[in-house]
């Protein structure tokens, strides 16, 4: 069986208590920590910066997996690494300049992960092939957590999955005990999971059903 990563999303987490809230996910077992990142403007929500990712650094060792909601990505992208980001992951939607920002965060050291929104084709990242290394399918409208689950992201999973088969695909919005399942099957590597963890009375336990599915 292959290995599922989860990577919770702090986004649900008590910001007054961020370090208590990290290192709680990763006694729980988590394997990344999840970071969103939103501007108002490429999403109808704002939420935190290089500062936060910065202080998450410091106080665990679990891989940052920063999910950029933010438009031309590439102005911040030598910020995010130096705030201890692993993986950088932008819209394609929020940029023209897809290549630059993917060869800017190469230049930085750092994974390179490409997104989409639920309306954009799979197939509009074929051109950036061979280029990434992480491709995040978003299974609801990005800007905020507890939304519900947008099925026709399982063909969306499954495309990704065929065109993709050297990349981890990642799944963002939605994802609960209902719906992991599925979205394992349909060939997701890494699932990112705000209320299903957050608001689960045992997170390791929480953690440990989701990578089981
Ligand atoms: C939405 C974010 C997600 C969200 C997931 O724009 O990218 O990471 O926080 O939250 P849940 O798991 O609650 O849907
Ligand atoms: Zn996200």
């Amino acid at each position: 069986m292959k290995k599922v990563f989860i990577s919770p999303s702090i986004l649900t987490a008590d910001f007054a208590r961020l370090e208590q809230e990290c290192k709680s996910l990763h006694k729980s077992g988590a394997d990344w920590i999840h970071c969103d990142v939103m501007d108002g403007m490429f999403v109808p929500n704002m939420t935190f910066g290089m500062p936060i990712v910065y202080s998450i650094r410091k106080c665990v060792v679990l891989p940052l997996d920063v999910h950029l909601m933010i438009v031309e990505p590439k102005r911040y992208v030598e910020q995010f690494a130096k705030a201890g980001a692993d993986i950088i992951t932008f819209h394609i939607e929020a940029t023209d300049d897809v290549v630059g920002t993917i060869d800017l965060i190469k230049k930085c050291g750092k994974k390179v992960g490409l997104s989409i929104k639920p309306n954009t084709p799979v197939e509009q990242l074929l051109p950036y092939k061979g280029m990434f290394d992480l491709l995040l399918v978003m299974s609801v409208e990005p800007g905020f957590g507890g939304q519900a689950f947008i099925e026709e992201s399982l063909q969306k999973i499954e495309k990704a999955r065929e065109l993709f088969p050297d990349v981890l695909i990642e799944v963002d919005g939605g994802v609960n005990f209902s719906t992991c399942q599925k979205v394992i099957q349909a060939g997701a590597d890494v699932l990112v999971a705000g209320s299903a963890v957050f608001n689960a009375d045992n997170r390791k336990q929480a953690i440990e059903q989701l990578r089981k599915c």
